[in-house]
Formats: C-alpha cells, sequence, structure tokens
C-alpha cells in the first residue's frame, strides 16, 4: 500500500465539480502498511457537509483494502497579509539566512511553550524542510535540557558568526549553553536587547526556511524587542484546557494583534490522556479553554496536544517526542501542527 495509491483513490471523489485533492482540500495525508491516515482541510461553506464527505472518504479507502483514520479540519480565513511597519514607520528587519520567522507563545507559564517550539521545529525538519530554533527565554531556557544539549557549544566562525548547534535535524541557538548553569542572570534592558540582537543576526543560520523562536511567558522585554525589531512571520499560542490560563494567553494574542503581527492560531497543550487500555481520554484539566479563546478571538484551534508519558520522558532525557515517538499521541500532534503550520504559512505568503 502506498500513499501515491492512496491519493488516487482520494482523486476519485469530487465536490462541487472538483476532486479533493485539485480542489486543495486534501491537508495531509500519510499511509503505513494499510494503514492510512488523512486531514481534510475544508473551507468554511463546506462545513455543512464535512462529515458526509469524510465519510466518503474513509468509504472510497475502504474498498481500496485501506484502513482509513479520516478526520477533517475547517480552514479558517487567513489573515490579511501586511507589510509589517515598525513604530517608526521603517519596514522591520528580516535575519539574515532566515526565510519564515515563527514565534511560539504563551503569556502564561507552564504550559508547554518550549515543548511546542522544541517538537514542532523538530516536525517541520521531518518534513524536509530547513529549521532553526532560538530560545529567547534568557532567565530560563530549558531549550538546552529539552534537547539535551549540556555539555554542547556554540562556537565563533572565523567571519565571527556564530555557529548553531546541530541535534535532531535543526539547528539550534540557546542561552542554555552560553550561559553557565550557576552565573546569576542580571541582564536587563538595554544589555538584554543587545544580546538578542548579536544572537539573532550574527548566527550563521544558512538558508533556513523557518526559524522558530521560544518565546519566555509574559508579555515583557524580549517580546518586544522580537516582535518590534523584527518581521514575524507568524505567531503561535499555547494554552491549556484550564481556564486560569486565558486572561494571560489573551493579553498576548491582543499583544500581538497590537503589533500587527499575525497570530496562526492556538494550540491547546496538555488536552487530554487518553488511556492506552480502553482509548478513553480523560480531560485531566478541564475542557474547553482552547475553544473559548478561539470564539473570543477568531482564532482557529490549529492543534490539540494530549499528555502523554512520551512527550515528559523524551523532555526528561532530552529527546524530543516528535524525533523518538512520531507515532505517539503526542508525536502525532506536533507532526500534525507542523504540516497545519506549513499549509497555513505557506498560504499567506
Ligand atoms: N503534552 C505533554 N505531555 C506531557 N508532558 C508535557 C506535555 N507538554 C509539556 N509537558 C511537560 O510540562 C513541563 C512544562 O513544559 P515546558 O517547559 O515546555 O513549558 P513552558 O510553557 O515552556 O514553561 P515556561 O513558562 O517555564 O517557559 C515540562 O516538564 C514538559 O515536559
Ligand atoms: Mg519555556
Amino acid at each position: 500500500m502506498s500513499a501515491r495509491k492512496a491519493l488516487d483513490v482520494l482523486k476519485t471523489i469530487s465536490v462541487g465539480g472538483k476532486d479533493i485533492v485539485s480542489a486543495g482540500y486534501l491537508g495531509s495525508i500519510s499511509v503505513e502498511g494499510d494503514e492510512a491516515e488523512v486531514i481534510l482541510l475544508l473551507p468554511p461553506s463546506l462545513q455543512g457537509q464535512a462529515e458526509g464527505i469524510r465519510t466518503a472518504v474513509e468509504k472510497r479507502l475502504t474498498e481500496a483494502g485501506f484502513k482509513p483514520h479520516v478526520v477533517y479540519r475547517i480552514r479558517q480565513s487567513a489573515p490579511p497579509l501586511r507589510v509589517n511597519v515598525g513604530p517608526v514607520g521603517q519596514t522591520k528587519r528580516r535575519i539574515p539566512g532566515v526565510k519564515r520567522l515563527l514565534a511560539v507563545a504563551s503569556g502564561k507559564g507552564g504550559v508547554g511553550k518550549s515543548t511546542v517550539a522544541v517538537n514542532l521545529a523538530v516536525a517541520l525538519a521531518r518534513m524536509g524542510t530547513r529549521v532553526g530554533l532560538f530560545d529567547a527565554d534568557i532567565y530560563g531556557p530549558s531549550v538546552s535540557v529539552l534537547m539535551g544539549l549540556e555539555g554542547e557549544r556554540v562556537y565563533v566562525t572565523k567571519d565571527k558568526r556564530f555557529k548553531p548547534i546541530e541535534k535532531f535535524g535543526i539547528k539550534v541557538i540557546t542561552f542554555g549553553v552560553l550561559v553557565k548553569e550557576d552565573t546569576p542572570i542580571l541582564w536587563r534592558g538595554a544589555m538584554l536587547h543587545k544580546a538578542y540582537e548579536e544572537l539573532l543576526m550574527q548566527t550563521a543560520w544558512d538558508d533556513l526556511d523557518y526559524l522558530v523562536v521560544d518565546l519566555p511567558p509574559g508579555t515583557g522585554d524580549s517580546h518586544l524587542s522580537l516582535a518590534q525589531g523584527y518581521q514575524l512571520d507568524g505567531a503561535i499560542v499555547v494554552t491549556t484546557p484550564q481556564a486560569v490560563a486565558m486572561a494571560d494567553v489573551l493579553r498576548a494574542v491582543k499583544g500581538f494583534e497590537k503589533l500587527e503581527i499575525p497570530v496562526l492560531g492556538i494550540v491547546e497543550n496538555m488536552a487530554y490522556f487518553q488511556c492506552p487500555e480502553n482509548g478513553k481520554r480523560y480531560f485531566l484539566f478541564g475542557r474547553g479553554g482552547a475553544d473559548k479563546l478561539s470564539k473570543i478571538t477568531g482564532l482557529p484551534v490549529l492543534v490539540r496536544i494530549p499528555l502523554d508519558e512520551y512527550a515528559s520522558n523524551g523532555a526528561d532525557a532530552g529527546i524530543p517526542v516528535a524525533h523518538a515517538y512520531p507515532e505517539s499521541p503526542s508525536g502525532k500532534a506536533f507532526i500534525e501542527l507542523a504540516e497545519l503550520i506549513q499549509r497555513k504559512v505557506i498560504s499567506t505568503l
């Protein structure tokens, strides 16, 4: 069984006179053995027919001998594309060697921003794109722990640029390997801005499709220097189902909007735990946080990432789940997120 064959099957299904592949309704397809996983991305105008289309796809794939898992998502209309202009009217800067700059943010601490940033970067790289990760959290850089970078060094090249660490298929710069663990970090204001500036602009990123930035919690200094000074192509906002996360996250969304940075959508992390024995979902942190946020902001919920031991053990071991366990519940969700981001960013640029 091949993805090609599944694709041919999908091409035989037409909606409104066009087959669903040429109409652009196929979000992603992956085939392993006889299992075919299909994500459909449908326009809002097809919302009423979505379930019918989903079952038609499932039926046709079954007839062709596949074991299909088909889900659909209603595509939100893309935010209008703007040329970002800085506070004094100049165009914001681009980082040398970086095509698209994405930020993962929250406003709320401990919701899994760094986990999302690391795994999104790794999952984008698995899809064949060139990806870098910049850990902008000076006070609590956790990327070095999540990626097992202890003992790694950032070297300076002959032309005085920083050479990022390469691991799990991505290029990484984090303050975690630049600042020794026992050094108190008392950088403030101007110094922080300068450190950022140098690291971002003077790293030999070397022709990246994406640079993912892991922003620290809150809406403080580093958010502003990044958001005001550089042309951010999109922000991804991470939240948990808990209502307590809402207000802070909403503030972060508003902050981006004020700075005219397109927010690509919401990621609901720790959305549920699915029991591997009986498949039952347990909503340990409540339900509905991301949906509520989506209703208020009009932003789409991109993906719901389950809580699982693969993500947490991977974090402790310094191995991202999207690298080591792409088939685990959280691994799959991160890969789905990367696929959505890739489509979204490409369609809005
Ligand atoms: N889906 C998940 N399943 C299991 N554990 C998770 C999941 N997401 C995050 N975690 C765990 O939760 C903890 C917090 O995650 P992380 O450090 O990514 O959060 P953060 O929002 O970046 O925190 P901070 O605000 O301190 O920067 C980590 O120990 C991480 O391993
Ligand atoms: Mg973090």
